[in-house]
Parts: structure tokens; C-alpha cells; sequence
């Protein structure tokens, strides 16, 4: 009987060391570059796929997928007027309109010349003015942003003609966010503005 009772004793005392181990090693936070001891590993090796991998489970075993039919990334705003910039012309309104403060321009300036200005110069005014190396190269030389006829547009036509592109002139959608071309139509704006004085 007495060392039955010894035994049981023995055994609860080495579970409660086995329990004090697995607590010490576990209550130890990561150590500057030491990791945490893994005890259990389950969901510690993350099984990510890295966007250009070969994924067995994709349909095309890729590990990019494609979205769901039918769906939008969050905060997209589709372009309706893609086929129509008369319509894009009419009924898109600039938020920032007649705005010319330094924080609104300066934005916009940074993509004109990032952008726009291998082309239609830093003035905007046109290829053949502008002797730019790409423009000097070009059939067609890009035109005078500072025209009667641009000055006469609304916004929204300057606006589509980034977005969409015109003629021979690509689109430079992807190049100026959709949130950062209304400041550009602005600086358009200025640069007319400064060329009428
Ligand atoms: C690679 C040279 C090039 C670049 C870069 C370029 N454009 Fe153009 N752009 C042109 C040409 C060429 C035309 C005339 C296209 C046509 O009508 O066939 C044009 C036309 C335009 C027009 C219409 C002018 C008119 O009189 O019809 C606007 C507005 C315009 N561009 C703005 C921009 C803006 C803003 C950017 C920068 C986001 C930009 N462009 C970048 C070459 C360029």
C-alpha cells in the first residue's frame, strides 16, 4: 500500500515538472533573432504560396489567382465612360476644380513631369516647342497643352484622354492613379493659366 503511494507521488511530481518545462519554455518570448522554442509546430511554417510559384492545387498552378467572376478589388471604381468621352467630358466632375494651392499642384506636377512631360514638354507646350528627344523622334509630334482647344475642354476630357489615352497617344491609367489625375488636369490648368499672363 505505502509504495503504491510512492509511486502515485512520484508520478504526479514528474508531471508537474514535465508542466513547469513546457510553461518556462513557453512563456519565453522571442529573444532578438532567437525564435520561440517550437513545442507543437502545427500552424507555425505558414504554407503561403509566393505569387510567381507553381501551385499544384491552382487551376492553373499558379500561385497568383485570378479573381472571382464578378468581382472588384476594394475602393475600385470602374471607368464608364471608356468608349464615350463625350460623355466623360460632360458628366465627370473634377473634385479638386479651380483649386491651386502648392499641396494640390505639386502632386500634380510630380506626374506631369514624370508622365506627360517626355512629350508635351514641362510647359506643356507641345512637341515641336518643346524639342524633347522623344517628340524630335515622333511622326506626330504631341500637341500644345496650352491651345485654345485644350483651355476650351472641360476637365473630364482632359481627365478621359489620361485615362484612356487618344488617337496615338496611349493611356496613362496605370501610370497616374486614378486618386492623383484630377490634380493633373489642375496642373494642366495652371500651366494654361501662367501662359495666358
Ligand atoms: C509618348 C508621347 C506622349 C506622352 C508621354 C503623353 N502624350 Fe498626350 N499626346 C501625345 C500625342 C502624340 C497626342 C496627339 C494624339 C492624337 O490626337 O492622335 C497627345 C494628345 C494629348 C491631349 C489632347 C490634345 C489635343 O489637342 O487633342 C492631351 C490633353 C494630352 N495628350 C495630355 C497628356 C497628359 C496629361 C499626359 C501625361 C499623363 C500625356 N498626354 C502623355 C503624346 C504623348
Amino acid at each position: 500500500m505505502r509504495s503504491l503511494v510512492n509511486i502515485s507521488m512520484g508520478v504526479a511530481a514528474a508531471g508537474l515538472a514535465a508542466l513547469a518545462t513546457v510553461s518556462l519554455l513557453t512563456s519565453c518570448g522571442p529573444r532578438g533573432n532567437n525564435p520561440n522554442v517550437e513545442i507543437i509546430q502545427d500552424m507555425m511554417e505558414s504554407p503561403a504560396i509566393k505569387a510567381q510559384e507553381y501551385d499544384e492545387s491552382s487551376p492553373h498552378h499558379s500561385g497568383m489567382r485570378v479573381p472571382p467572376e464578378h468581382t472588384v478589388p476594394v475602393g475600385f471604381e470602374a471607368y464608364r465612360y471608356a468608349t464615350d468621352p463625350e460623355g466623360a467630358a460632360k458628366n465627370l466632375k473634377n473634385p479638386y476644380a479651380g483649386k491651386m494651392d502648392p499641396e494640390t499642384l505639386l502632386v500634380g506636377q510630380k506626374y506631369f513631369e514624370t508622365n506627360c512631360a517626355v512629350c508635351h514638354g514641362f510647359k506643356g507646350e507641345g512637341g515641336e516647342a518643346a524639342k524633347s528627344v522623344v517628340s524630335g523622334k515622333m511622326a506626330l509630334k504631341p500637341p500644345s497643352l496650352l491651345s485654345d482647344k485644350v483651355k476650351g475642354w472641360p476637365d473630364g476630357h482632359v481627365f478621359h484622354v489620361i485615362t484612356m489615352g487618344q488617337g496615338v497617344m496611349g493611356p496613362y491609367a496605370s501610370h497616374v492613379p486614378q486618386q492623383y489625375r484630377w490634380q493633373v488636369v489642375n496642373y494642366i490648368r495652371f500651366l494654361e493659366k501662367r501662359d495666358g499672363k
